[in-house]
């Protein structure tokens, strides 16, 4: 392929991301979105197999063949609930090539260059295996951390701030000794090595640090750290797509990272500087009073009674699979005249939209799910909130406990309206592990049980 075909279609590509991009940030046009970045990604690989960049077909197509294989294979098994999990891993898939790509450079004897453009690219070496080496270590805990094997409590190291700052300026130093001594692979290759380790280190305590109602801004922010560790690889490949790509994906993770911190309320510095929430202060207060259990048949009765309802759900909506029961409820009470809308928390579940998908899935229709702002002040006038596996987001502790480690978080204000009924199997907590007041209001009732088979038991009882 000749050399402006090449650039031709990698600026195709580049035009596809965009459009993919602007397509996911809307419900709408999300399925397009998808297409438009399948398609570009499509064109990318095959602008970049027949570059003349390839030699070692044998080797790629074999790689394909494996990388596309084991590709499908999550993509067909993963469960909604485990999509943030796979993420996190792809995104420590991303760093780990990175290093690779790092060492496969720094070792190549057959780049001739010299002078300013030999320095810029060891630095560009050194700083794609440092960003890549943190996104490895970093995605591997937050998927630890969000399939639960490893606990969502912030370890706080005592003195940590000064370790990480240590680490920091000793990764400088060895940054100047690698530069100074990148002539000699023998030598050079200890400062590097010294500056991986210490890269894995930091991206390993930068995540243990952090509490587990700030892992939305992990996951964006570690999103963000896979698109910069790609334009990283981009640059020591002198691939102009791959720097585009990565700058693409980088600057999104960027922007999602701040509207995480917006909606959490919290300042993006101290949820990355680790245990935000959780070193002041005293415990966060203990829940105490009645709770009011209430069966699937005077849910119904409730919501016969009513005229304004907010549906709120949450992670356990997810695990319960209950979208499909929820629409079909939603669809009834429509059918009877009542009003019917959807709040959406932006850090409901475990991935960002999350929400947003699972309702799409079920068909529910856009126009009736809402965004937390655009309804929270609407929660006087609701007459039933019925709150599907939500619990941190919909915590009021988070608006009146300083010492809650959710404290300053903006919450769904359910508790306003006149009845919340709140379908969870237990009284276990959140994912922040809070104690919720909202389940012994007066004005709360607890519907036990798994949320689709007490959704179930709801639409059976409303059809009666
Ligand atoms: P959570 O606070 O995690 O609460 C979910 C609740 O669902 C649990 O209390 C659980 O109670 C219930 N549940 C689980 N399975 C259920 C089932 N089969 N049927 C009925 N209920 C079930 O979820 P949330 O309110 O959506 O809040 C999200 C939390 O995750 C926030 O703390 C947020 O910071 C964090 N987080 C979010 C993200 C993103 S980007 N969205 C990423 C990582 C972390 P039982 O066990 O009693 O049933």
């Amino acid at each position: 392929m000749s050399h402006s075909l090449v650039t031709m279609s990698y600026i195709v590509a580049a035009i596809l991301f965009i459009l993919s991009l602007s397509g996911l940030s809307n419900q709408e046009t999300a399925r397009k979105g998808n297409y438009y970045g399948m398609l570009g990604m499509a064109i990318a690989i095959i602008a970049t197999t027949l570059s003349g960049s390839v030699t070692a077909y044998g080797i790629l197509i074999a790689a394909l063949i494996v990388g596309g294989a084991i590709g499908a294979r999550a993509a067909v098994k993963v469960e909604m609930t485990q999509m943030p999990e796979l993420v996190a891993i792809m995104h420590s898939l991303v760093g780990l090539a990175a290093v690779l790509v790092g060492y496969a450079n720094f070792m190549d004897h057959t780049i001739s260059i010299s002078g300013v453009e030999k320095t810029i690219h060891e630095i560009e070496i050194y700083i794609g295996i440092l960003i890549g080496a943190i996104t490895f270590s970093g995605s591997v805990i937050a998927f630890g951390k969000l399939s639960e094997k490893i606990s969502g409590k912030p370890l706080l190291l005592p003195g940590r701030h000064w370790v990480n700052l240590l680490l920091l300026i000793t990764t400088v130093i060895l940054g100047y000794i690698f530069i100074q001594q990148a002539d000699s692979i023998d030598n050079a290759i200890i400062p590097l090595a010294i500056m991986t380790a210490i890269a894995l280190i930091f991206g390993i305590h930068m995540v243990m640090a952090i509490g587990g109602a700030d892992m939305p801004v992990v996951i964006s922010m570690l999103n963000s750290y896979s698109g910069w560790a790609a334009a990283a690889t981009g640059f020591m490949l002198s691939n102009d797509l791959l720097i585009v790509t990565g700058a693409l994906v980088g600057s999104s993770g960027a922007i999602l990272s701040y509207i995480m911190c917006r909606a959490m309320n919290r300042h993006f510095l101290s949820v990355i500087a680790g245990g935000f929430g959780t070193t002041g202060g005293g415990e966060a207060a203990v829940i105490e009073g009645e709770v009011q259990p209430i069966s699937a048949e005077e849910t119904a009765e409730f919501l016969k009674d009513a005229k304004n309802i907010m549906i709120i759900p949450g992670y356990g909506m997810a695990v319960a699979q209950a979208q499909h029961t929820v629409n079909e409820i939603t669809k009834l009470l429509r059918a009877k005249g009542k009003k019917v809308g959807f709040g959406i928390h932006p850090v409901a579940g475990r991935m960002p939209g999350h929400m947003n998908v699972l309702l799409a899935e079920a068909k529910v229709p856009y126009d009736i799910v809402f965004e937390m702002d655009e309804i929270n002040d609407d929660f006087p006038n609701v007459d039933v909130s019925i709150v599907i596996g939500a619990n941190d987001i919909v915590n009021p502790s988070a608006l009146n406990d300083p010492n809650s480690p959710i404290a300053g978080m903006p919450v769904l204000e359910c508790w306003k309206g006149e009845t919340t009924i709140v379908l969870k199997r237990s009284m276990a907590s959140g994912y922040a592990g809070v104690g919720n007041p909202l389940f012994v209001l007066e004005n709360t009732r607890m519907l036990f049980g798994d949320a689709n088979t007490t959704m179930q038991a709801v639409l059976k009882a409303l059809k009666e």
